[in-house]
């Protein structure tokens, strides 16, 4: 066990932000309910039988009714700030067209109640949650996207932007565009190159234009968006294995933050990025692509250490898992590695155009037992302990982090793994929605509050 008087809150100083993270998908349920239009998750879980158990987000926590009550639970476990995501089909069902005034009125209640309790109401604009009827058109690979998502972020600002001044546009671009795009995991399950390359690109445009339009309409804006990262580890120094990292680099941390920085797509002989930069034409589109972020948002749940492997298409290289190499993992089968967090924050800082750095996720997902009604999640105590001692380390060797998310608030809907990955601070009985706080909420508390 790690000594819990090692750090605390203090430490980062006040300025440092301290919040919590939902998402509409996965928490607010209510999916028919309001107005709101299908999402390409709900359609996903319908459908394609590849969510675990058959589990559907149509209830999932009931953020929609208990927001309130969640709410008191963020105040009172000590964040300051609450990220949520705005439902797209929920502001517009039919992704484009009328929008939806009894959705517009359930986020300014959020909003409103959040900055009642003294909250920083922090809007990420896409969490993976397409309005079906936009995927019906090609969804992220069609050429369209740009219009809508211009439209719908358009629709957001001008109604939250007195109120909410910061916003994460996209959510792990390269999660969404991989994961739904490429290998059919996730909704939409499309697979391929002909929807990854335009789905890529689409992404990288609507992050630096959600940019722009938040930036012209709303006052003293704060803009950001979040990548997924990992730090990349050639599993040995054979130039084979090192250049196999490099691709795995370029797939997994730089494809969408170079771009936003001004960079264009990263190339280093990566056949991937060339297929990428002629399909979608890309030299038309640097300026376009760019953006000035205020902060960029990183997400890191684990390194990927990586050989070379001739076998698989392109890409040449596979990843050697962590229980293979016998390291400490969560129950999701990641990598616990503190020392990794601290190497890809380094690795983000060193671009000269990023400003500020959020840590705008960062959590973990162990079996939780729920014993005369308590929790205790050591466990999920320990890691948070390691990984802010880490942070703590980016920060007093000046690293320019700025603030750390907790993913989750409370369990929830971890998409293809349905509601059996538990990654909350607090623990749903998703059969009566009784919501019972863990240990590492009670320890975020004390830690926060020192
Ligand atoms: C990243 C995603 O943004 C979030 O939705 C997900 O639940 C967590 N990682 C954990 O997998």
């Amino acid at each position: 066990m790690i000594n819990s008087t090692a750090i605390k809150g203090s430490d980062f100083g006040d300025d440092f932000l301290w919040g919590v993270v939902i998402a509409a998908a996965q928490n607010e349920g209510a999916a028919k309910m309001g107005g709101r239009g299908p999402s390409i998750w709900d359609e996903f879980a319908r459908k394609n039988g590849k969510i675990k158990s058959g589990h559907k987000p149509t209830v999932a926590c009931d953020f929609y009714h208990r927001y309130k009550d969640d709410l008191l639970l963020v105040k009172a476990l000590g964040f300051r700030v609450f990220r949520f995501s705005i439902s797209w089909s929920r502001i517009l069902p039919e992704g484009t067209g009328k929008v939806n005034t009894e959705g517009v009125l359930f986020y300014h209640q959020v909003i409103d109640e959040s900055l009642q309790l003294g909250l920083i109401p922090f809007v990420t604009l896409y969490h993976w949650d397409l309005p079906s009827a936009l995927e019906k058109e090609g969804g992220w690979a069609s050429t369209h996207m740009l219009k809508w998502f211009t439209r719908y972020v358009q629709v957001c600002v001008k109604e939250f932007g007195d109120k909410v001044k910061h916003w994460i546009v996209l959510n792990e671009p390269m999660g969404f565009t991989s994961l739904g795009y490429m290998i059919g995991k996730h909704a939409p399950g499309k697979i391929g190159l002909s929807n990854f390359l335009p789905a890529v690109h689409n992404a990288v445009m609507a992050q630096a234009e959600g940019g722009r339009i938040i930036r012209a309409h709303v006052a003293h804006a704060v803009i950001g968006t979040s990548f997924s990262c990992s730090e990349i580890i050639p599993l040995t120094e054979s130039d084979k294995d090192r250049a196999a990292a490099r691709r795995i680099d370029i797939l997994l941390n730089r494809l969408f933050i170079e771009p936003s920085l001004g960079l264009g797509y990263p190339s280093d002989d990566f056949i991937l990025m060339d297929k990428l930069y002629l399909h979608n034409k890309a030299w038309k589109f640097k300026e376009r692509m760019q953006f000035d972020f205020d902060f960029i948002g990183i997400q890191n749940y684990f390194p990927v250490v990586v050989k070379h492997n001739a076998m698989i298409p392109i890409i040449q290289a596979t990843d050697v898992s962590a229980k293979r190499r016998k390291q400490p993992v969560t129950d999701m089968g990641w990598e616990i590695n503190p020392n990794s967090f601290y190497n890809i924050i380094e690795q983000f800082a060193s671009y000269k155009g990023v400003k500020k750095i959020i840590i705008s996720e960062s959590g973990a997902y162990f079996k939780d037992k729920l014993i005369a009604g308590v929790i205790n999640d050591q466990r999920r105590i320990d890691y948070y302990q390691q990984f802010l001692q880490a942070l703590l380390r980016a920060r007093n060797n000046q690293l320019p982090v700025g603030g750390y998310f907790a993913w989750t608030l409370m369990d929830n809907f971890e998409w293809s793994e349905g509601y059996h990955a538990k990654f909350g601070l607090v623990h749903v009985d998703f059969a009566t929605q009784l919501r019972t706080v863990k240990a590492s909420g009670h320890w975020f508390r004390q830690f926060l509050a020192q």
